[in-house]
């Protein structure tokens, strides 16, 4: 018997399968209830005392190579199938870096989850506008110096001196689209335009030719200053946080009467002073008014039964304050070691 196992390990140290089929050969014929191995321990009931204890050994080793044998060679046979075209599909894959939202987007994303949450639709407009649009519609008198205020970029003019409703140019402020929306809707009129805007501005920390704003537009029976304030405060907020104050400095622009500017609290040195704030406690965040009734008028809105407010606001400058960024530069560059740090905001 001692023999017969001496040979049986030899076989099973040398034995190799090739498929699965070869391996449930393997396991049958050494290891199943009716294999080799089972009738060698139903043999081992008769062996004499004295030798039980060296046969024992030699079987238990058997079994247990035969045991070793087949789970190797089952290892081995998994990965053999695991394996396509030489790829082992079983490999962890490579890290996935993901992405994060523009800090732009982000901010972009929050105004308007704010203004729909109390009733305002979103609205757009072209990019590339006229005269109409842009200036006239909005009370600004062709040779009226509020023209200036915005240095544009003039696609086609048809005069070369004065501006006519149909020059073409790209749009300086999302004002425009409040036009369209006038135009193209009957009171009431809730709605904010967020999009990009283009003026004739050397690039700066603090100016660049191409930036993003929102407009609001808020048309009713009855709309009133103290509505617009109101709106404004939840919006400040809602976005810079539940302490924050806002005061309103009164304004000019052509398309609003009363118009006004919104300062919040510098939300660095909670309106103390600061660098930031320029030791005012307030930083500068939109421009707003009631609808100037010329503008009403100009879009075929009764100025004698509605009345209305509008803003207006940077989203660069927004996001600057929301996130404490001092170059409006850094917007434009994608440089991965700013933009990666927004990977945290949704
Ligand atoms: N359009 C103005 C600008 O670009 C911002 C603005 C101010 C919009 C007052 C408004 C407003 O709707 O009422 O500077």
């Amino acid at each position: 018997m001692l023999q017969k196992i001496n040979d049986l390990l030899n076989e099973v140290s040398s034995i190799s399968v090739k498929n699965s089929e070869e391996l449930e050969l393997f396991r049958l014929k050494y290891l199943s209830k009716k294999g080799l191995l089972a009738e060698l321990f139903e043999d081992f009931k008769n062996v004499p005392g004295l030798e039980k204890k060296d046969i024992g050994q030699k079987l238990n080793l058997l079994k247990q190579n035969a045991l070793e044998k087949f789970n190797s060679l089952k290892s081995g046979f998994q990965n053999q199938e695991e394996t396509i075209d030489g790829k082992d599909l079983t490999r962890p894959s490579f890290p996935y870096s993901i992405g994060s939202r523009h800090p732009i987007s982000i901010v972009r994303n929050e105004l308007i989850d704010i203004f729909t949450r109390i009733g305002f639709t979103v609205s757009e407009g072209p990019e590339i506008e006229d005269d109409d649009h842009v200036f006239t519609k909005l009370n600004f008198a062709p040779e009226h110096p509020a023209r200036d205020m915005q240095d544009t970029f003039y696609i086609s003019r048809l005069s070369s001196e004065d501006s006519s409703p149909e020059d073409i140019l790209l749009r300086t402020h999302t004002s425009s689209v409040q036009v369209r929306v006038m135009q193209n809707q009957k009171p009431p009129i809730r709605t904010i335009s967020p999009g990009r805007v283009f003026r004739n501005e050397a690039i700066s920390a603090r100016a660049h030719c191409i930036f993003h704003q929102v407009e609001g537009l808020y048309i009713d029976e009855n709309v009133s200053f103290a509505d617009l304030r109101q709106t404004l405060l939840f919006f400040a907020r809602e976005m810079f946080g539940k302490d924050t104050k806002i005061r309103l400095r009164p304004s000019y622009f052509p398309f609003t009467e009363p118009s006004a500017e919104m300062d919040v609290s510098c939300k660095i040195c909670g309106g103390k002073g600061c660098n930031v704030c320029k030791h005012t406690g307030w930083l500068e965040i939109l421009g707003c008014g009631m609808v100037h009734p010329n503008v009403l008028e100009a879009c075929n809105i009764d100025s004698k039964k509605y009345t209305g407010f509008a803003f207006g606001m940077g989203i660069e400058r927004a996001a600057m304050l929301k996130y404490g960024v001092n170059d409006l530069r850094l917007y434009f560059e994608n440089d991965l070691r700013f933009l990666d740090q927004f990977k945290t905001a949704f």
